[in-house]
């Protein structure tokens, strides 16, 4: 579009200077020699025993049984963390058969039980939120606030699930036959294989484990290779909450990933399967469930909308891209990421967009000023510049960031395009990264077909103040979560999950305990 020169004349864009990034690497290393060195501990935790390099089975922290481990590095610094057991396909059936033996006495338990370990647990990871956070920051990056926020938003998890265990309801049903009465009970459905993803060490686990352990159901967990110290800690509180040996098992692994993942799948005492990751995973991870028809949830791949009318409040508006679009260094899947702004409040939009990010501080997350911490590593550094050379390719602006940061950690510069055309990659697949993709529309007839012309739908948002549009909108979006004049919609009482190939099942709110529990009917005849 010829009208891009004329909104970002080359001498008003915003480039990353040299002694920017020289600034930078000097801030991460100074940061990171600091917090070493002020470490009193491993890790720098104040209770070190939350670090565990071991698989843990049937209550026990166990090696790999040939002895592997795999390295877990700070994506800040490059630096290995530490080396974890690197477990494999038996010792997945010895942790499935654990559960398995757990169930026959937790799946007894009664709900009141089973709310107060899940609300000792909850309280233990308040107590230990400063530790928690810093095992997030170290292992994945984000800065410690958002850490911090992140804890806060894990834990709600099992506060909300414990409140939800004692709520789980039958139904009393009037009966066709005069000599019997219906009644419907819910039951747990046993063994469950949970596979969570590096972006949310913490939120992901709790997500899905707060809802099992409610439900009665006990666990088999495969936490990401990338992260795996913050699940392993919460193991180790989950036991410290009075949660019995084999209720709560981790399966670490990263050479055996393969086959860990098949058996989790296709192992018969398994009975249900939640997975949040990418679309291609969890399309193969389905194939998997099939062949014993298991239970399974999915929250897979994102390619959020944003979109901007133009009678929208554009502060506002801006306000809400900065917390959708940037939120994590954009690793999240409900991440905008195709923004489309009409016409007439493009310019505005865009330059207000640009001047907040050029204020983005990226660093290492230890560090206060930090507002922005590294990518997880160089894969998703690639795609995010692939997305930008693509998009430029096209005809797009870049007018803000656009390249990797020099030194040590993954960073990348966040990024704004604008002009971008509608058929490039960034619109199609999900960046997974700090890269803005400004898109131009006319009307609201085509926006909505721009906005739903893509095989996901997870989140979508957009910023209106006309009431018959935001309703027109918020109908029309084919995903399973609509933020309207809001870029944040995640909390643990909101049902969380996509439509189309964004996956299957609700996690969060009443409906996330329901996916754990099988619904039976008992006929209560010859009255
Ligand atoms: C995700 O990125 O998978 C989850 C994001 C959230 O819970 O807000």
């Amino acid at each position: 579009m010829g009208s891009s020169a004329r909104l970002f004349p080359r001498a008003l864009r915003v480039p990353t200077r040299q002694n920017d990034l020289n600034a930078l690497v000097l801030r991460n290393k100074i940061m990171w020699a600091r917090y070493r060195s002020a470490s009193t501990s491993t890790f720098g935790l104040r209770d070190s025993s939350l670090v565990h390099h071991q698989g843990y089975i049937d209550g026990k922290w166990v090696d790999a049984e040939d002895g592997k481990k795999f390295s877990v590095t700070n994506p800040a610094t490059s630096e290995e963390l530490g080396q974890v057991a690197d477990l494999g396909l038996d010792q997945t059936k010895q942790a499935i058969e654990a559960a398995s033996k757990a169930f026959k006495t937790w799946g007894k338990t009664t709900a009141k039980e089973r709310h107060d370990k899940l609300m000792k647990f909850y309280q233990l990871m308040k107590e230990h939120h400063e530790d928690l956070s810093r095992l997030i920051t170290l292992e994945n990056g984000k800065p410690l606030k958002e850490a911090k926020g992140e804890n806060e938003y894990s834990s709600s998890f099992l506060e909300w699930f414990a409140e939800e265990a004692v709520r789980t309801y039958g139904e009393v049903i009037p009966c066709s036959f005069a000599t019997t009465r219906n009644v419907v009970i819910k039951q747990p459905v046993g063994v469950v294989s949970i596979l969570t993803p590096w972006n949310f060490p913490s939120a992901m686990i709790t997500r899905k484990l707060g809802a099992a352990l409610a439900a009665g159901c006990t666990a088999v967990i495969k936490p990401p290779a990338e992260t795996p110290y913050t699940c392993l800690a919460l193991a180790d509180l989950a036991t410290r909450a009075g949660i019995p040996a084999g209720v709560v098992n981790i399966v670490p692994t990263h050479s055996n990933i393969s086959d860990v993942g098949r058996e989790l799948c296709e192992n018969p005492i398994v009975k249900k399967i939640s997975f949040t990751g990418s679309t291609p995973v969890a399309k193969l991870l389905y194939k998997y469930a099939a062949s014993t028809l298991k239970k399974m949830s999915i929250e897979a791949g994102g390619n959020a909308p944003f979109i901007v009318f133009d009678d929208a409040d554009i502060d506002a508006a801006v306000e809400g891209a900065l917390a959708c679009k940037f939120r994590h260094t954009g690793q999240t899947c409900v991440c905008a990421n195709r923004i489309y702004v009409q016409s007439s409040v493009y310019a505005d939009f865009a330059s207000k967009l640009a001047e907040k990010v050029a204020a983005f501080r990226v660093g290492n997350g230890f560090d206060d000023e930090t507002t922005h911490g590294p990518l997880i590593h160089e894969k998703a550094i690639e795609k995010v510049q692939k997305h930008i050379d693509d998009a430029v390719s096209r005809g797009a602006q870049l007018i803000h960031g656009g390249k990797r940061l020099e030194g040590a950690g993954s960073f990348f510069a966040p990024t704004i395009l604008a002009e971008v055309p509608s058929d490039a990659d960034v619109c199609r697949e999900e960046t997974f990264g700090p890269l803005a993709a400004l898109v131009r529309f006319e009307t609201e007839d085509e926006v909505i077909k721009l906005a739903n012309d893509t095989s996901v739908g997870l989140a979508g948002y957009f910023f209106s103040r006309d009431i018959g549009r935001v309703w027109r909108v918020a109908e029309a979006l084919e995903v399973g979560m609509v933020g309207t004049n809001t870029g944040a919609i995640s909390q643990a009482v909101i049902p969380f999950g996509g439509v189309k190939e964004s996956g299957l099942g609700r996690e969060g709110s009443s409906h996330g305990i329901e996916e754990y529990m099988n619904v039976k009917y008992i006929a209560f005849g010859g009255l």
